[in-house]
């Protein structure tokens, strides 16, 4: 596998940052209009690797840091989307293509993530999957993909990131769980206990390299992705809707906005938490 790098890519510095197509001032999607200028300054330079940067929430996720100046790297399985992303986000660093259920390649993908960046400051290990179906159907081949994924994943990309930022002594690590990590949500349990198990890594991981790095779980509700779009009718749809407090889902970019933050020295006493953000959903 070989990495992709973007042509044209230029070095952020302060006051020469680097801004996303459409992030630049505020757009419209989905008919919500999101605003996402610049806006932690101490994010510029800094070293993100993304995985599942090439749709939905991931996406939404390396746009933003690309709009406050970071050097961002997205990792995903989907190497058309991939190339896609790239020709489209000119201020990428680069894309890796891998998959992050298996070691060999998530080893291959770090050792380009060196050669792009030359180390980690800020991992987000975003990349998942989710499949619907009751618990008494549910395959072990497809208990093992999805926990692979959605778990193995998350384990194996902190690993590589975490052992390049012990040499530095700093550094922020991130991953998306989810609201379905927090409380049951019937016909996803094999998603579910992913990420109820990514909740209580961050947690672990936390503990184990406080003080010097800081390492959370976000746990989106409803967002509407890619990911969720292929499970709905308009029907259903609007029906999730009206089960939200707020009504609506969340747009990736209101995703975004969480891990800047996180990732930022502005949440600089938040470590060990799992953050929901889901519209009231777990109220
Ligand atoms: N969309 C939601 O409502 C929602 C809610 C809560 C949590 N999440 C979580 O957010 C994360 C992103 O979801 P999304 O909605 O943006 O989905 P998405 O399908 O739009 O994007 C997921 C990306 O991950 C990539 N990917 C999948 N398997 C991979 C693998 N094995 N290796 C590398 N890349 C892989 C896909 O190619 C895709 O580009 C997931 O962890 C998901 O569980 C989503």
């Amino acid at each position: 596998m070989s990495g992709i790098r973007c042509d044209g890519e230029r070095e952020p510095g302060p006051g020469a940052r680097e801004i996303g197509p459409g992030l630049n001032s505020t757009e419209s999607r989905g008919g919500i209009e999101v605003s996402g200028s610049a806006s932690y300054e101490d994010l510029a330079g800094k070293r993100v690797v993304i995985t599942g940067g090439a749709s939905g929430i991931g996406l939404a996720t390396a746009r933003r840091f690309v709009s406050e100046g970071s050097r961002v790297v997205i990792v995903d399985k989907n190497k058309g989307a991939l190339e896609e992303v790239l020709s489209d986000n000119p201020g990428l660093v680069g894309g890796i293509p891998a998959d992050v259920s298996r070691p060999e390649e998530v080893r291959d993908a770090f050792r380009q993530v060196d050669a792009l960046l030359g180390g980690v400051d800020v991992l987000i290990a975003n990349a998942g999957i989710s499949v619907r179906k009751p618990f008494l159907e549910i395959e072990y081949e497809q208990w093992r993909q999805v926990l692979g994924v959605n778990l193995d994943g998350v384990f194996l990309c902190a690993q590589e990131a975490i052992r390049r930022m012990q040499a530095q002594r700093s550094g922020v690590v991130l991953f998306t769980a989810s609201t379905n990590g927090m409380v049951g949500h019937p016909l996803y349990a094999d998603y579910n206990a992913s990420k109820a198990g990514v909740i209580l890594l961050a947690k672990t991981i936390a503990l184990e390299f406080a003080p010097w790095l800081r390492v959370n779980a976000v746990c989106p509700g409803y967002v509407l992705t890619p990911m969720q779009k292929a499970e709905y009718t308009p029907e259903m749809l609007e029906e999730v809707n009206q089960k939200i407090p707020l009504k609506r889902h969340a747009d990736p970019e209101e995703v975004a906005a969480l891990f800047a933050f996180l990732a930022s020295s502005e949440s600089s006493y938040i470590t060990g938490q799992f953050i929901a953000i889901d519209g009231g959903e777990t109220a």
